[in-house]
């Protein structure tokens, strides 16, 4: 999906993501101290929100003004003169590169797009994480389509935990997780659901 498409499903719909952080950013980042943060598709800022709210200076960065657009209304409603812990981004990460080693977190969460784009995507991430930093990739799980829930159902765009390894492999992170997850939710009928994600957490050592 291009920016377009994005802009027209964020357009159809209040909310698309929920209010709520993903799980795992949740709980692998709690313990964090805040410093800087990279939200790469950030989407309506659910995570960066999350992240702002407890101090950290976030960076939100997508290439949908409407969900940004989104982000910034909720950031204020949510944050109020701390939303400016809140910048969102424009951009098309496909080409935009952040700059390496300056962010104590980057976050990639359910950005699913093929792998000749994905791979640059997220070496340029794991490049932009500073020394001590942390790196949080969190995907629908290649295995999602045949024994989860929902997601995507190309397979071209879906990864497993290793194929994220592979990718961020020259950027020199210590690989602390990388592992199929199991998120639990419900269905649009109420019942319980488990979906698949692939989640890679790792950490760039102190210089
Ligand atoms: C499934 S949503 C996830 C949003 C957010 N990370 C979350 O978990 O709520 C995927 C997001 O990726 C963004 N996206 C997809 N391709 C992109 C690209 N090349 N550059 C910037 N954003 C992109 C879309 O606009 C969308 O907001």
């Amino acid at each position: 999906m291009d920016s377009t498409a994005w802009n027209e499903r964020y357009e159809g719909s209040q909310l698309v993501w929920s209010a709520a952080p993903n799980i795992w950013v949740r709980q692998l980042t709690a313990d964090l101290q805040p410093g800087t943060a990279l939200d790469i598709a950030a989407g309506e800022g659910r995570n960066a929100l999350w992240l702002a709210a407890r101090g950290w200076h976030t960076t939100a960065a997508d290439f949908s003004t409407v969900a940004l657009q989104r982000a910034r209304s909720l950031a204020k409603q949510q944050l109020g003169g701390d939303s400016v812990r809140v910048v969102t981004l424009e951009a098309d990460v496909a080409t935009w590169v952040p700059q390496e080693r300056s962010y104590d977190l980057v976050l990639v969460v359910y950005l699913q797009i093929p792998k000749k784009v994905r791979r640059p995507i997220m070496r340029a991430a794991a490049e932009a994480v500073a020394p001590g930093g942390t790196l949080l990739v969190v995907g629908h799980d290649l295995e999602n389509l045949t024994s989860g829930y929902g997601g995507p159902q190309d397979p071209a765009v879906l990864y497993t935990p290793d194929d994220i390894v592979a990718d961020i492999e020259p950027a020199g992170l210590v690989i602390l997780r990388a592992e199929t997850v199991t998120r639990s939710l419900t269905d649009d009928q109420g019942e319980p659901v488990e979906a698949l994600d692939a989640l890679v957490l790792a950490r760039r050592p102190l210089a």
